[in-house]
């Protein structure tokens, strides 16, 4: 059985996820939010992302990277199982407007529906 929906999409669960997610200094559902900090600066560092880029993250959460991606042109596009999870990193991005440039961030119900009905070549 396929229990990723089950899982993350799960309303308590998804909740106390939000939860870790969002305590800055929490090594858990993600790193500390200082450490995600220096790790945004570093991938646009390293990759160079200038306006025009576009940056897709997988199981972005609640954006936590997406949103500090989001900056200078750069077109990041969130995706992730967990509705409450996409809800916040919508809310933020909507929130940071000018400096958001774009972060679209959408469910990926879509894929799982696709693996949930065996599609061939995903497992
Ligand atoms: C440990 S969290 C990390 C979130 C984010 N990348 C971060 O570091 O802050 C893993 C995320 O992957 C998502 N996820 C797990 N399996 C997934 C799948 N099959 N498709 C889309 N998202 C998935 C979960 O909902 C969760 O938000």
């Amino acid at each position: 059985m396929f229990t990723t929906l089950v899982f993350w999409d799960d309303d308590h669960i998804s909740a106390q996820m939000l939860a870790a997610h969002l305590a800055p200094d929490v090594e858990a559902a993600s790193r500390t939010h200082e450490v995600i900090d220096r790790s945004a600066r570093w991938i646009v560092e390293v990759l160079g992302l200038g306006h025009g880029d576009r940056v897709l993250d997988l199981g972005c959460g609640p954006g936590l990277y997406a949103c500090r991606l989001a900056h200078g042109g750069v077109a990041v596009h969130g995706v992730d199982v967990s509705r409450r999870s996409v809800a916040h990193a919508r809310q933020v991005a909507r929130a940071e407007g000018g400096s958001v440039r774009s972060a679209a961030l959408a469910h990926f119900r879509w894929w799982l529906r696709a693996v949930e009905g065996g599609s061939p070549g995903l497992s």
